[in-house]
Parts: C-alpha cells; sequence; structure tokens
C-alpha cells in the first residue's frame, strides 16, 4: 500500500513537473534539486578533500606536554557546552605580554594545531578582530574557527572550510582589554600596542616550541590598522627563531582616513547599490550633486585611474561633506534592520550567540553570549569575566594616535619584506568601501612605483562547491587585491570557502586565484 502510494505520488509530481512550471519551485522539489547537487558536489570533491584525522588524543600530540597541559581544552563530544561533535585538538589560556616576573597584562588566546598534512605544519597564521577592543573569538566562532555558530541558528556546526585544515591557527584577544584579556589598558599607539602583542607571542611561541614557524598575519577591519605595526615590529626584531614573520592578509580593513574609505565612495557604491538601499531617486541625484561639489567625484575618478597620474590631489572644496553618515542615517530609516556590515540584511534582527548581529548590538530577552557563560569560560581556560565581543572600555587611553597604515607608510614598508600581502574586500560591506580601499593602494608608494598599473579585473574564482566567479583580483610587486562579491565586513564569515581558498593563496599553495 505503501509503495503504490509513493508509486502514484511520484507519477503525478512528475506529471507536475511537466504541466507546471511554478511547481518546480515548491519546497519539496527545490529540497530534491539541492539534494542532487550536493550529491554531485560530495563525489566530485571526495579525492580533494581527503579525510583528515582529528588528533584529539593527547598522547599522540607533539603539543601536550609537561608546560602546555594546563592549557589543554578538551574536544571531546560534550565537553564544550552546546557543540555536539568532537572538536579538534586545542590549547587556550593567559599569557603575559612580557617577562616580567609580576606582569598583571594577560592577553588570551586559542591555539589549534593544523589538522592537515605535513605540508602544513610550518605555518602558524594569527587571527586579530579590530574594533578596537572587538575579540577575535567572533573570528574563531563565526569565521574561520573549526565549529561555528552564526546568527540565527539554533547551534554550532562543524566548519568544513576552518582554517585550522590549512594550518597552526591562534586567534588572539588583543590588545589588553578586550576580551579575557587581564590587566588595564595603558597604550596610546600602535608601536604600543604592537610591543605588548610582541612580548605575548614570545611566551606563546616558548611555550609551544613554536620557533621558526612561519608566521602570517590575518586579520579584518580595525585589525587592518594593528597588522602593519606589528609586522612591522616583528620584521625589526630580527629574530626570526621567535618572529619569522612572512606575509599578511587583511580584511575590510582601516588602513587609510574616512575621506578615502567611506566619504569619497560612498555616492557611487549607493548608486551602483540603489536596488538594496531604495532611496528615492531625487536623493540620490541631489546627494550626486552634492558630492560632485564636494571634490568627491573627482577624487574618486582620480583614485580609480589605473597607473594613478600621481599622488591624489585632494584639495576640497569647503561644503558640507559628511555623506556617509547621512546615508547610513537615512538607510536606517528605509530598511529599519540596515546592517552596517552587510547591506542586504533586512528585519527582523537575529538573534546572534556573541550578541552583535548587525549595525548594533542586540540580545533578546533571556539569550545568554556564549563566552559569558561560566561553564564555556571553564571549558577554555578563561578567567570569570563579564565578556563582550566588543569592549565597553577604551583599549588605547585616550585613543589611538598612530597615523593609518597607509598615509603612515608602515604598509609599504611591510609589503616591500613580505613574501605576500593580501587585502582583500566584501562588496556588501557598507562601514568601509571596496572602492575606497582600492584607491588607497593605488595612492600608495610601494616597491618603488605608485598604485597599480593595470585595473585589477583577473576573475576570481572558488572552486570549492563550484562556486565559480566570486570577484575580481590582482597582483603587482608582493601586494594582492582581492573584491569579493556575496560577502559583507567580515568575508571569512559570509563566504567561507572564499576565505579559505584566500588562506591557501597566502601560504603559498596556490598561484593562480582564477582556477
Ligand atoms: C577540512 O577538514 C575536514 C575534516 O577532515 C574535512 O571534512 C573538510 O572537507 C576539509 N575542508 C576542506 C575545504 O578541504
Ligand atoms: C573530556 O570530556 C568528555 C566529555 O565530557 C569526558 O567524558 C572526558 O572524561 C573528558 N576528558 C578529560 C581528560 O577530562
Ligand atoms: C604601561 O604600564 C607599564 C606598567 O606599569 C609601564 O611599564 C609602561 O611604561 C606603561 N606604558 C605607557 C605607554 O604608559
Ligand atoms: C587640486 O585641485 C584643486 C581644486 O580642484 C585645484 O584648484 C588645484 O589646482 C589642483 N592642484 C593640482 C596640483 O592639480
Amino acid at each position: 500500500m505503501k509503495v503504490a502510494f509513493f508509486t502514484l505520488l511520484g507519477f503525478l509530481f512528475a506529471t507536475a513537473a511537466l504541466a507546471s512550471s511554478s511547481w518546480n519551485r515548491s519546497p519539496q522539489a527545490i529540497k530534491r534539486l539541492y539534494d542532487e547537487l550536493r550529491a554531485e558536489e560530495i563525489n566530485r570533491n571526495q579525492e580533494r578533500l581527503a579525510p583528515v584525522k582529528d588528533r584529539l588524543l593527547r598522547k599522540k600530540s607533539k603539543f601536550y606536554n609537561r608546560k602546555t597541559k594546563d592549557f589543554w581544552v578538551n574536544g571531546t563530544r560534550g565537553a564544550m557546552p552546546d557543540v555536539h561533535f568532537d572538536i579538534p585538538e586545542s590549547y587556550a589560556g593567559l599569557l603575559p605580554i612580557s617577562v616580567a616576573k609580576k606582569e598583571p597584562r594577560k592577553l588570551w588566546f586559542w591555539f589549534f594545531p593544523s589538522t592537515g598534512g605535513p605540508e602544513t605544519q610550518d605555518d602558524l597564521v594569527v587571527w586579530l578582530n579590530g574594533g578596537p577592543g572587538c575579540s577575535s573569538l567572533e573570528g574563531l566562532l563565526q569565521e574561520n574557527g573549526p565549529f561555528t555558530w552564526k546568527y540565527g541558528t539554533y547551534l554550532p556546526v562543524r566548519n568544513t572550510y576552518t582554517w585550522v585544515n590549512l594550518t597552526n591557527m591562534v586567534w588572539i584577544e588583543q590588545p589588553v582589554g578586550t576580551g579575557f584579556s587581564q590587566g588595564d589598558p595603558n597604550i596610546t599607539n600602535e608601536e604600543e600596542l604592537a610591543e605588548q602583542f610582541l612580548g605575548f607571542m614570545k611566551n606563546f611561541v616558548d611555550k609551544f616550541g613554536l620557533h621558526g614557524k612561519r608566521i602570517w598575519l590575518t586579520g579584518e577591519s580595525y585589525a587592518g590598522k594593528y597588522i602593519p605595526y606589528i609586522a612591522d615590529a616583528m620584521l625589526n626584531r630580527n629574530d626570526p627563531k621567535t618572529f619569522n614573520f612572512k606575509g599578511s592578509m587583511l580584511y575590510d580593513p582601516s588602513i587609510d582616513e574616512d575621506l578615502y574609505l567611506e566619504e569619497v565612495p560612498v555616492v557611487p557604491y549607493l548608486m551602483r547599490n540603489n536596488a538594496i538601499f531604495n532611496f528615492p531617486e531625487e536623493e540620490v541625484a541631489s546627494l550626486k550633486e552634492r558630492a560632485d561639489k564636494c571634490g568627491f567625484t573627482d577624487i574618486y575618478n582620480q583614485g580609480l585611474t589605473f597607473p594613478p597620474a600621481g599622488p591624489l590631489n585632494t584639495t576640497l572644496v569647503p561644503f558640507k561633506c559628511q555623506l556617509w553618515n547621512e546615508i547610513f542615517s537615512r538607510a536606517l530609516k528605509i530598511n529599519p534592520c540596515f546592517n552596517i556590515y552587510h547591506i542586504m540584511t533586512t528585519c527582523p534582527n537575529l538573534w546572534d550567540v556573541l550578541g552583535f548581529p548587525g549595525s548594533f548590538g542586540y540580545l533578546p530577552e533571556g539569550a545568554k553570549i556564549y563566552f559569558a557563560r561560566p561553564e564555556v569560560q571553564k571549558a577554555i581556560n578563561a578567567p570569570p569575566t563579564k565578556w563582550e565581543e566588543c569592549s565597553s572600555r577604551d583599549v588605547f587611553v585616550g585613543g589611538d594616535k598612530s597615523e593609518y597604515p597607509v598615509p603612515g607608510g608602515v604598509l609599504a614598508r611591510v609589503i616591500e619584506r613580505s613574501e605576500r600581502t593580501v587585502v582583500a574586500h566584501g562588496l556588501l560591506d557598507f562601514i568601509l568601501i571596496a572602492d575606497g580601499t582600492l584607491i588607497s593602494l593605488n595612492n600608495m608608494v610601494w616597491g618603488g612605483k605608485r598604485g597599480f598599473s593595470k585595473k585589477p579585473s583577473n576573475k576570481f574564482v572558488v572552486p570549492y562547491e563550484r562556486q565559480g566567479e566570486l570577484g575580481i583580483w590582482h597582483e603587482e610587486r608582493g601586494l594582492t587585491y582581492i573584491e569579493v562579491r556575496l560577502a559583507g565586513h567580515m568575508v571569512p564569515q559570509y563566504q567561507p570557502a572564499a576565505g579559505y581558498r584566500h588562506l591557501e593563496y597566502l601560504l603559498g599553495r596556490v598561484k593562480d586565484l582564477s582556477r
């Protein structure tokens, strides 16, 4: 009876499919199509995605020893609250920022040895989130860690595109004042930040015997300001046993003034994306006129000329020129859940286990923040802390006095001494705009020349899951610029397979991002 019923049902569906194309949009049909595509993909990838053995067993690990055992995290299913599967071997805890006997200032880290093959063992990748004062656990839990818990989802899941497959990875909460880190912030600039970071890093490398590993610094947003300064300090130490710095990758980075990263590109951005912003046409036209009067249109056109004619002429006509703020406020009226980090977001605001799902912090009554839960803190050797994703105290006393890395020259100095530097930007990001990043890079002098000789236009292809073309990329004199479509500010969060590809490229495992 059951068989007959389903045969009949199948027949009806098949005829219906022929008879009406709208039937193909039924949830059942979409699910079937999805399952077919999925199965095809799994077969196709079987060879490429060779299974990697989780190294949970402490006995087998080269990192588990007398010095490190207090940092060991039990990754067995059920040990991490709400994580219903094993997570790879890892170590977490606090280490001081200097070798001083009673150093009260400590940074918190979570270290995952690579789960990949022998070719992945000699690299050490550091991930930093921005803010300033935002925790790198955001990256671990929502961007590139081995388990991931994204907005609006019920439980964490395994992350196929975790960077731990490709390298030894450490997520660090810094500077002092961020996340679980301990002590009082007293830095005022990026040089002091780098000094403290290197103090921590030396203790970390010594503790886990990571001497000589090729160090790659990666991060996003304000970490785009930290990283060039940290890299510069590492290179200046001239101590490759401890600080064998090789290169960096910056996502949607704060490398330059708001003028370039926000104001100059904002009106062209609005015009290009107005199907999403939904501003009335007259308003767009009037904003365009003001951008012209402010001199922004002129800077925009100069900045996106390849090769650049010379340094940008930024002589601005005195005019009311705070267009970015105005557009943001307007966007929030038209779309009350407008997300500054991902413009395609609409209401409702989603629950976020880290309490920050959109432009603002948001936590429904009764919900808890994962890393603020005492049982989670206990599981990861964190001190009892009222943990916040982004610190409410200032991590720089009186603000960060350093210049941004591009006008300050530190980014160029670092590129010139690196194997590779990657700057990637998500096209759905509004808080920092991709065109602005490109304008800034195109105005920078590195490797003896200013900017790029050609307009970036190579196809950036993501081979995994056959996503295909997902943006553009371009490389000159050791600097690679990548634009990622369908990604907001946190690129590996929105496009994890793209992020995985970027890391393969940074580490020199693939040379051509168009394949
Ligand atoms: C990463 O490793 C896991 C576990 O071995 C595997 O299932 C997954 O497919 C790998 N991801 C990629 C993109 O190769
Ligand atoms: C690790 O966690 C599992 C699951 O909770 C538990 O059974 C096991 O005893 C723990 N191992 C250690 C060494 O604490
Ligand atoms: C921060 O405090 C430490 C410890 O008291 C001190 O050694 C250091 O000089 C201070 N740094 C700054 C920039 O004030
Ligand atoms: C820079 O732009 C201003 C305003 O458009 C113009 O008056 C000035 O001549 C320009 N300077 C150079 C060096 O091109």
